[in-house]
């Protein structure tokens, strides 16, 4: 039995903007404790300030460059010395760069790396001991439906992605019966700044953007359903029973013309 001296919180990675965001205002009018992380540490300390206000949750801010090899253990440090117990840990965090393999920065490629597929480990590493050990707690995985196939143009992305995809399905299974729920979310195109961080003009899209909140929504319940995999709108869904009927590199070649990444 745990000590009221612990406080329990919803840790969401990226939640300086976006996506992440979106998600940390949704878990705080549900009455959810959170802890923010993420590099812009003025825009997690306003964003903390106002959802604060009403006096119905606890926000803590902890300004983390995830793309470092030790900035997980630096939060989970952060958590343990602040007697801070993550009951939900959301994996948000997440970067893209559009263009050829060939071309990206060997910085840039180890950047998308750290953050999308090391930081998510690792924290999910730290943090789901311990939920394990309460025998309670949940996790949810950002991907992307760029991770269900090779996408020409975002291929590192799609790659990263599909780790979380492939982690994700693996401890679902594994954690049956432990009491902590597993849930990857797999968006197609969401209106964010990630598009312009990629330098990827959204102009170019093939598929219409929807907006945050159908993320939102599809991610809370798809962990309050115990769901494994979680397609936010018909189309995603679409989108994946058409993998079905179809050969794998017309697929491949969807997700391309979907992404329309302009060569060069
Ligand atoms: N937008 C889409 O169409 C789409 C579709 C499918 C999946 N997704 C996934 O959804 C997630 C959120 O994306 P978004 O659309 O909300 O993009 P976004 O607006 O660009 O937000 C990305 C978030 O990741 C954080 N981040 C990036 N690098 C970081 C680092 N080194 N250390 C710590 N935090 C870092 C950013 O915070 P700081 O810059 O403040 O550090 C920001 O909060 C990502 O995993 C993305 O792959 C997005």
């Amino acid at each position: 039995m745990l000590s009221d001296m612990f406080m329990f919180v919803t840790l969401i990675t990226g939640a300086s903007m976006g996506i992440g965001e979106a998600l940390a205002r949704e878990f705080a009018s549900k009455g959810h404790n959170l802890l923010l992380v993420a590099r812009s540490g003025e825009k997690l300390i306003s964003l903390a300030e106002e959802l604060r206000k009403d006096g119905r949750v606890k926000v803590e801010v902890c300004v983390e460059d995830l793309s470092v090899v030790d900035g997980p253990a630096r939060v989970y440090e952060f958590c343990c010395r602040q007697h801070i117990k993550v009951d939900l840990l959301v994996n948000c965090a997440g970067l893209s760069r559009a263009g050829g393999f060939y071309d990206i920065p060997t910085g840039k490629l180890e950047e998308i790396v750290m953050v999308n597929m090391m930081a998510m480990a690792l924290l999910t590493r730290l943090f789901l001991a311990d939920m394990v050990e309460r025998n309670e707690g949940g996790i949810i995985n950002i991907a992307s439906l760029g991770g269900l196939q090779g996408v020409p143009g975002l291929g590192l992305y799609s790659a990263t992605k599909a780790f979380v995809i492939t982690l994700s399905e693996a401890l679902y299974m594994e954690l049956r019966g432990k009491g902590v729920k597993v849930v990857v979310v797999c968006p197609g195109f969401i209106e964010t700044d990630f598009f312009e961080h990629a330098g990827h003009n959204t102009a170019h899209l093939r598929l219409p953007l929807s907006g945050v909140e159908v993320v939102v929504s599809a991610a809370i319940n798809g962990l309050k359903k115990n769901k494994l995999y979680v397609y936010p709108t018909l189309l995603d869904k679409a989108l994946v029973l058409s993998q079905r009927v179809v050969s794998r590199k017309t697929v491949i070649r969807l997700a391309g013309f979907f992404a329309a990444v302009p060569d060069g």
